[in-house]
């Protein structure tokens, strides 16, 4: 039987299983996907076992992503961008190939299931960390207006912003640098959710038809949506979308067929409670 599996750590709160399970049995292709906790200095052993072993292919999530590109022998321009890896496969020479599907995910959720338009409007991201990294190649790559990249840690904004220079019109700011006016799209990209804090993000960064993404999502809306949701955006919307796509991609890579997604979003939700 193909075997698949999420290496991360922790890892036991993952939806991949579920999410994979439910592709396959969609186009009726039999696999095995497991969750693999894995300690940093074991991450490398691990990989090479698995695929030396048969594995046919890994989702790579938090710590490793970063460790995992660095495994790699060939990778998709966008996973350089990231300087990341969630895709890890083996092509016909037996080399490890990686590929970052997040921020594609992140662009399909956000375009195709919310028909949220991201050309040529004016995006706010917050956070400066792997999230952000992994969805830039793929916000700039929709023509965006402008990015603004805000993050508590304003240094590590600049590097982004520099390193993305080329690709979009992009600046970044502190949390405590004036904003201009309400932003067309806000997305979410800290992990301060995790602590159910907010990110200290100015109300003047969101009016009426702007449109807000966590990045995260939780079986409630959480703290900075329910934020927004007070600060009176158009929409409010979770990560959720997001963690399919990404799957999705993922799952394409490997089996040369793209599930349909609405309906495994729709599960996935229900699975949360
Ligand atoms: P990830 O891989 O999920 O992006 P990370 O690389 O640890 O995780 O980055 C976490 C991001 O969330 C960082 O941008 C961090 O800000 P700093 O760079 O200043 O540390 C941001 N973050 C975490 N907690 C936050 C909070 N309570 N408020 C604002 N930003 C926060």
């Amino acid at each position: 039987m193909l075997r698949f599996a999420v290496v991360g750590n922790p890892v036991s709160h993952s939806k991949s299983p579920l999410i994979h399970s439910l592709f396959a049995r969609q186009v009726g292709i039999e696999l095995q996907y497991t969750r693999e906790q894995v300690s940093g200095d074991r991450f490398d052993d691990f990989v090479q076992t698995f695929f030396a072993t048969g594995g046919s292919g890994l989702n790579i999530t938090v710590p490793f992503k970063e460790q995992a590109y660095r495994l790699t022998a060939v990778h998709s321009e966008r996973a350089g961008q990231a300087r990341a890896v969630n895709t890890l496969y083996q092509d016909q020479q037996q080399r490890l190939c990686g590929d970052n599907t997040d921020g594609i995910g992140l662009v399909r959720d956000l375009t195709v299931n919310h028909r949220i338009p991201i050309g040529n409007r004016r995006l706010l991201i917050m956070g400066a960390g792997g999230a952000v990294r992994g969805a830039l190649g793929s916000l700039a790559g929709q023509a965006p207006e402008s990015i603004t990249v805000i993050n508590r840690t304003v240094e590590k904004a600049r590097v982004l912003a520099d390193e993305f220079s080329a690709l979009t019109a992009i600046q970044a700011l502190s949390f405590e640098d004036p904003l201009d006016g309400p932003f067309d799209l806000v997305i979410n990209g800290t992990s301060s959710g995790l602590h159910g804090d907010l990110p200290p993000l100015s109300p003047i960064a969101i009016g009426p038809a702007t449109c807000c993404y966590d990045m995260m999502y939780g079986n409630e809306p959480t703290a900075f949506l329910k934020w927004t949701a007070q600060q009176g955006a158009a929409s409010n919307l979770d990560g959720l979308g997001m963690l399919v796509e990404q799957a999705a991609e993922s799952f394409q890579l490997w089996l040369q067929v793209r599930p349909e997604t609405g309906s495994v979003i729709q599960q996935v939700r229900t699975s949360l409670g």
